[in-house]
């Protein structure tokens, strides 16, 4: 009988905490070939169990996830939890050759990971070459059991899922433009959760929202398209922004959403206009020279009780180089920064970086103009190694990559000067820059002008970052960090950094790993435009990498 009683202690002390932590939230993720018609062709694309977009992964606070990838396709396969932040489990972040091997057709690999102090839409994808284009979708990640929203509760939860189509098979778009040297070609159009919408020459319905008069949704909207910045608009209505990159927001009112490619934004929508049909108009953003899909994607908003054929209210879209629209919806964005949702700036700094990022023009002698595009972060274009970077971290194995990577650009001049005439030749490598655990770093992500000036919208695994500035032309060091936000900064996974400008972020670097940072903009990461954070151990208990998984895949 003691000894039961015993038992029973023990499993109050043990499990009942366990199970207070979060459930264990299973999926399972076969990836397939699925043939799908838009734009009136049909293509095989690369899915996972068949859909486009892919499943929703549902979650809570706290959470551990299991998802069982099992590749049924001729591609070599890798998942990435864009957002999440996999403290200590890099080896389930998923970007091929960074923190894993690719899972090889006819492998299986459980991605398990806990959702730690993050609430909101995050959006998983592929990568590994141009296969995210297809295979996509949204991370639904509740508050814990009991705690509410720190904004008025939605009637209605709606996934918005923005992405962009091509007619032609994407995987040889991206090996032809590899060869060539030249650009990639621009998709054909965009779509919303997956619908186009008519184009010329092709109809189709497009998507539809169907909302009931007096009720308030929550919109969660994810840019999961390769190459393109979006605007997002619905005829009529103003929305509340509450969200974005799963961390909370202060509340704004907007009619317009700027939204870059990783990019996740939460926003509240009220149907208290008169009933009927509303257009949703997404369309690209592009405020340089450089070509893009300027297909409008059409979608409706519906309301209940709308007559059939009645005709919708129409909206215009935002000028594609409307900068200053950007420029407002972000300054707009500003952290939560209430008692429980407090935004825990870094106020000292260990690390100050500068990184020039831009692309350039390098020699091909095997390409069609002898030459080809490269993008470089500080004048080094990165060169993807064939062991997982993680690995050879964990395992002490040399030669895989360097630790050198410079904190400075190798050169000063007027970045966002006249230079398109200018051609600085890239160096190559496989460096990355190493930072102690818990130290505090501040990145300056200084866009060049070099060929051509141009958006980008940069992540970071692993970490969230606070946008504590942001600016055209060059940072000046002496001015600009005293206008710095560090009361509210917006915190968040992806940043636009403004053509010809610059964003200063910071960060605390309180995950061991090997952290990817990157324009998501896939031209540019396939061009070289990306490098690695090594972050090393803590000395504490819960300040270590954990060891990697049974079945983590090897090259
Ligand atoms: Cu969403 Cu490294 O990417």
């Amino acid at each position: 009988m003691g000894d039961y009683r015993a038992r029973a202690m023990l499993l109050v002390i043990f499990i009942f905490p366990a199970l207070m932590e979060g459930k264990v939230r299973l999926y399972d993720f076969r990836v397939v070939l699925t043939n799908t018609t838009k734009l009136c062709s049909t293509k095989s694309i690369v899915t996972i169990n068949g859909k486009f977009p892919g499943p929703t992964i549902y979650a809570r606070e706290g959470d551990n996830v299991n998802i069982n990838l099992t590749n049924h396709v001729q591609y070599n396969v890798t998942i990435h939890w864009h957002g999440v932040r996999q403290l200590r489990t890099g080896w389930a972040d998923g970007p091929a050759y960074i923190t894993q091997c690719p899972i090889q057709p006819g492998k299986s690999y459980l991605y398990n990971f806990t959702l730690t102090g993050q609430r909101g839409t995050l959006l998983w994808h592929a990568h590994i070459s141009w296969l995210r284009a297809t295979v996509h979708g949204a991370i639904v990640i509740f508050p814990k059991k009991g705690v509410p929203y720190p904004f008025p509760k939605p009637d209605k939860e709606k996934i918005i899922i923005l992405g962009e189509w091509w007619k032609a098979d994407v995987e040889a778009i991206v090996n032809q433009s590899t060869q060539s040297g030249l650009p990639p070609n621009i998709s054909d159009a965009h779509v919303v959760n997956g619908q186009t919408g008519a184009v010329p020459g092709c109809p189709s319905p497009g998507f539809t929202l169907h909302v009931e008069s007096g009720k308030t949704y929550l919109l969660r909207i994810i840019n999961a398209a390769l190459n393109d910045e979006l605007f997002f608009k619905i005829a009529g209505h103003n929305i509340t922004v509450v969200e974005v990159d799963a961390a909370y927001t202060k509340a704004f009112s907007t009619d317009t959403i700027f939204i870059g490619p990783g990019q996740t934004t939460n926003a509240l929508l009220t149907a208290d206009k008169s009933v009927g049909k509303y257009l949703i108009a997404v369309s690209p953003f592009m405020d340089t020279v450089v070509a893009v899909d300027n297909v409008t994607a059409i979608a409706f908003l519906r309301y209940k009780g709308t007559a059939v054929f009645s005709p919708p209210v129409l909206t215009t879209t935002p000028a594609i180089n409307a900068t200053p629209v950007t420029s407002t919806f972000m300054d707009n964005l500003r952290s939560l920064n209430s008692k429980k949702y407090p935004a825990s700036v870094p106020l000292t700094l260990d690390h100050s970086l500068y990184f020039t990022i831009g692309v350039g023009i390098d020699p091909c002698a095997t390409c069609v103009n002898g030459s080809k595009a490269v993008g470089a972060i500080n004048n080094i274009s990165f060169i993807m190694p064939t062991t997982a970077l993680l690995q050879a971290h964990y395992y002490g194995i040399n030669g895989v990559f360097t630790d050198d990577f410079p904190a400075l650009p190798p050169l000063y001049f007027n970045y966002t000067g006249n230079n398109t005439a200018f051609n600085l030749q890239t160096t190559n490598g496989t460096r990355a820059y190493r930072l102690a655990f818990n130290s505090t770093v501040q990145l300056v992500l200084q866009g060049t002008t070099l060929i051509a000036p141009e958006s980008h919208p940069f992540h970071l695994h692993g970490f969230n970052f606070f946008v504590v500035g942001k600016g055209f032309g060059n940072f000046d060091p002496d001015n600009d960090p005293k206008k710095f936000n560090l009361a509210d900064p917006v915190e968040r996974n992806t940043i636009s950094v403004p053509t010809a400008g610059w964003a200063a972020i910071r960060f605390r670097a309180d995950n061991p790993g090997v952290w990817f940072l990157h324009c998501h903009l896939e031209v540019h990461t396939t061009w070289g435009l990306k490098m690695v954070f090594v972050v090393d151990n803590g000395k504490g208990p819960n300040e270590s990498l954990l060891p990697p998984p049974s079945d983590l895949p090897s090259c």
